[in-house]
């Protein structure tokens, strides 16, 4: 892990460009996640965020992306049913109950990011699958309170490990949180583990999105032969949330997060 590269300090003028792209953001996740229900397919959901998307004159970071040369991403969402951990790409599978989904989506507007996931149930489903998405939605949110200024940034991943190894469960390090601003994925890497008081500290202004996959077994993943699609390696179920956060004097500010939200 290199902390090299420079961290963005955001301005007043900035911060109110991401507070807007940020609250569409999650206005448009939460419409999507209130259709997933048994029987909708992930492209009709991803056809669903399209159409949000155009009527708000929005645009999709997602669409096309491309790094290092790998298939462009053919959607607007990513899907990841079960034991997919990230960057399922919506296709004809129909949700069943019993199903857990992590539903994971950005906006560019103006040339500011937004980017926002959250893992929901298909109606019931069993008890292992509820608590490893109660999991790590409290590693996020014990990742999300470390960032206050002074802090380093590795103390973030720190509290994100902690909380899912406690119940025994595998942190992926394969993929980890990011920079965000007038690129999607911008320094620092944020990863979901790690020593405490290393790297460079935390200051007001930096805006970070906080994504940790949290897997009932195994912490590896595999990416399938379409080039993106990263499951478990043992086949054991995986969730995910992210959310875009601001580092303010008095906290951090949860940018894709409005009443209903994750
Ligand atoms: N939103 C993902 C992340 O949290 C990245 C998705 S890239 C895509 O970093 F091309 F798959 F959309
Ligand atoms: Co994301
Ligand atoms: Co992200």
């Amino acid at each position: 892990m290199s902390f090299a590269e420079r961290i963005a300090i955001r301005s007043r003028r900035e911060i109110e460009q991401m507070r807007d792209v940020g609250k569409m953001t999650a206005e448009i996740l939460l419409e999507i996640r209130n259709r997933a229900e048994p029987g909708i397919t992930t492209g009709d959901l991803d056809r669903i965020a399209s159409k949000a998307l155009e009527k708000r004159g929005l645009n999709s970071p997602f669409l096309g992306y491309a790094p290092g040369g790998v298939a462009p991403y053919p959607a607007v969402i990513c899907a990841s049913v079960n034991d997919e951990i990230v960057h399922g790409i919506p296709g004809p599978r129909e949700l069943r109950e019993g199903d857990i989904i992590s539903l994971d989506f950005g906006v560019e507007h103006r040339g500011w990011h937004g980017d926002t996931a959250v893992t929901i149930a298909i109606g019931d489903v069993d008890p292992e699958a509820e608590k490893l998405m109660a999991t790590t939605k409290a590693s996020m949110d014990l990742g999300i309170e470390q960032m206050v200024p002074g802090n380093r940034l590795s103390d973030i991943g720190h509290a994100i490990e902690k909380r899912a190894l406690a119940e025994g469960y595998g942190v992926v390090h394969q993929f980890v949180g990011h920079g965000i601003g007038r690129e999607m994925h911008e320094p620092p890497q944020v990863p979901n583990y790690g020593r405490p008081g290393r790297g460079p500290r935390l200051r007001a202004g930096m805006i970070f999105a906080i994504e940790p996959m949290v897997n009932v077994g195994s912490d590896k993943a595999r990416v399938l032969d379409d080039d993106w699609t990263a499951v478990t390696v043992d086949g054991s179920l995986s969730a995910h949330f992210e959310h875009t956060v601001l580092i303010t004097d008095d906290g951090p500010e949860v940018l894709t997060r409005i009443p209903g939200s994750h």
